[in-house]
């Protein structure tokens, strides 16, 4: 007995019209001008082919009234399910902006939670594609509580597995914070604007004339407010990133990431390291040349790399080992670290901790930055989560000091005393509480003011102090450097480092939770 053929034909139709999203081949063709991929092109994009396994198609709105008793919202605007990256299981989130604007009903944030919390009990990386208008208006307080679901989700999922967002769309008011509770988002260059009050809402609560190209597109966020990681020209552009940033990632905190080990180390001299370094003390290195150095080849995604460049942070790989990279950008800045400075390190070293990822820092650095807007604007307490993400930091910590290494910031940059586990500093290193011209300033005041030529003397004090304590020695004589090293010799320590540090373990002190100075 064969099941009767107007059942079969009968799931075949719900099939269809749940996977065409309940709209016209017109309204497609429309975003398809626009430049976008339709909600479920985009994932079948992202997941392996035939790998995607879908949950809840068949699921409908519940909003009641507004003459939508006859209507159906298939999938309830959103697609979710599992499906395979690289071979990889992750959980995929897909709104439906065809699908009544993708906005969010209760039926809608149900399907989000249900992914949300499998993702932790199988211990899959969440891909959000946010594509809404927000909560759905008809549902009023259900789909207000529908987010409330959902960030309670991002939070309890936060150090378990990875959640990266993609804003492919309209993400406004308090949708916003799913995204900002996640650990890296990317938005499309074009079609999409993330804002907690839109354009008129500004007008009518402080009379500014915002144009959203001001504050809510991905080059606003890029640059200015540092609420996204990655812009992406086009979907595909989009889809590629989350695809190499998984490359670099375990998929929860249980396991280690994807290293690529081989059984022999290169112990090899790379001396064109040895030239990076400018032999003018006061002209600026550029860190990206010892990065593309330092890491193997096309084994580098950079994190937000437009917003406070002072600062540069990213996944590599060294020798095949998955790491991340903080390094100040002394051609940026002098390197100093700032308010946005900081707040990118924390984050970015916070993101690494939790998931077992080692950390190599490059440090020249002058100190924390100087000014006014900097100390009225919190230097203290940003800078702070600077040192609250270092010296909480279980994973293994190796650290290159290259020229300058002043004050707190070197204090501040996976120094010895404050968790790094190797320091290495190079010949060129200058390890002191600050340059050696402000310090001669300071402790010999008097004796410039006294000397028949201060202008002579201040220089005489400035080369002695110098010569005292510009340089890597006084620091490795206290044992505060585990050993001197040629920049040629880099790449194979931290090679040698990082491969015998992979058996760290530290245990710390029970605690509910530590309070990082937000
Ligand atoms: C219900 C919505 C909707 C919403 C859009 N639609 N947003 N339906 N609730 N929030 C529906 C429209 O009615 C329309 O339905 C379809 O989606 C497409 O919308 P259009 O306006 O025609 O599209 P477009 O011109 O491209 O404009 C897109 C938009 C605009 C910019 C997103 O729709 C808009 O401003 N929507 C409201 C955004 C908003 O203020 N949301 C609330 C944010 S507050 P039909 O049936 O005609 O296809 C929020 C609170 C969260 O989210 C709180 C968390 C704590």
């Amino acid at each position: 007995m064969a099941i009767k053929q107007d059942l079969l034909d009968q799931l075949n139709e719900r099939r269809k019209e749940a996977l065409s999203g309940s709209v016209g081949a017109d309204k497609i063709a429309a975003r398809h001008a626009k430049g976008l991929m339709t909600a479920r092109e985009r994932v079948e994009t992202l997941v392996d082919k035939g790998s995607f396994q879908e949950a809840g198609m068949h699921v409908n709105h519940d909003v009641r009234g507004f003459g939508f008793e006859n209507r159906k919202l298939p999938g309830d605007g959103v697609i979710t399910g599992l499906g395979n990256v690289d071979g990889r299981l992750v959980t995929v989130i897909s709104q439906d902006f065809m699908v009544s604007g993708g906005s969010l009903g209760s039926k809608h944030a149900q399907k989000m939670d249900e992914a949300m919390t499998q993702a932790r009990t199988l211990g899959t990386p969440v891909i959000s594609i946010n594509d809404s208008g927000g909560a759905r208006i008809q549902e009023g307080v259900k789909s207000l509580a529908g987010y409330g679901k959902v960030f309670r989700n991002n939070v309890l999922s936060s150090g378990v597995v990875p959640q990266i967002a993609l804003i492919a769309g309209p993400c406004a008011g308090g949708a916003a914070y799913s995204p900002a509770l996640m650990d890296f988002c990317i938005q499309l260059r074009n079609n999409s604007n993330m804002f907690i009050c839109g354009p008129e809402v500004i007008k009518a609560a402080t009379g500014e004339n915002a144009h959203p190209d001001q504050f809510a597109t991905a080059a606003a966020h890029s640059t200015v407010s540092g609420n996204i990681h990655f812009v992406a020209e086009d979907d595909k552009h989009a889809i590629e990133i989350i695809q190499s940033l998984l490359s670099f990632l375990p998929s929860n905190n249980q396991e280690l990431p994807p290293h690529q080990l081989s059984e022999n180390l290169k112990l090899e001299l790379d001396e064109a390291m040895n030239s990076v370094v400018p032999e003018d003390g006061k002209t600026p290195l550029d860190v990206y040349k010892v990065i593309e150095r330092l890491v193997d080849k096309d084994q580098w995604l950079e994190v937000q790399k437009d917003f406070a460049k002072n600062m540069v942070v990213g996944f590599a790989r060294i020798e095949g080992m998955v790491v991340g990279i903080v390094a100040n950008q002394p051609s940026v800045k002098a390197g100093c670290i700032d308010i946005d400075a900081s707040d990118k390190g924390a984050r970015f070293i916070s993101f690494c901790d939790a998931f077992n990822i080692p950390i190599v820092t490059l440090m020249d650095v002058p100190g924390f930055m100087p000014g006014l807007a900097q100390e009225r604007g919190g230097i203290i307490r940003h800078g702070a989560k600077m040192l609250y993400a270092y010296a909480s930091c279980t994973v293994p910590l190796v650290t290159v000091i290259m020229r300058k290494a002043y004050g707190g910031a070197y204090i501040a940059m996976a120094s010895k005393d404050l968790g790094g586990d190797v320091v290495y500093a190079w010949p060129s290193a200058e390890i002191a509480v600050m340059g050696a011209e402000g310090a001669a300033n300071i402790i010999y005041k008097k004796e410039i003011a006294a000397a028949s030529d201060p202008k002579a003397k201040y220089k005489e004090l400035v080369d002695d102090y110098r010569e005292k304590f510009s340089n890597p020695y006084l620091a490795a004589d206290y044992g505060f450097v585990t050993d001197v090293i040629m920049p040629s010799e880099t790449r194979y320590k931290v090679a040698l480092s990082l491969r015998s540090l992979m058996s760290k373990r530290v245990i710390t002190s029970p605690k509910k939770h530590g309070l990082s100075p937000l």
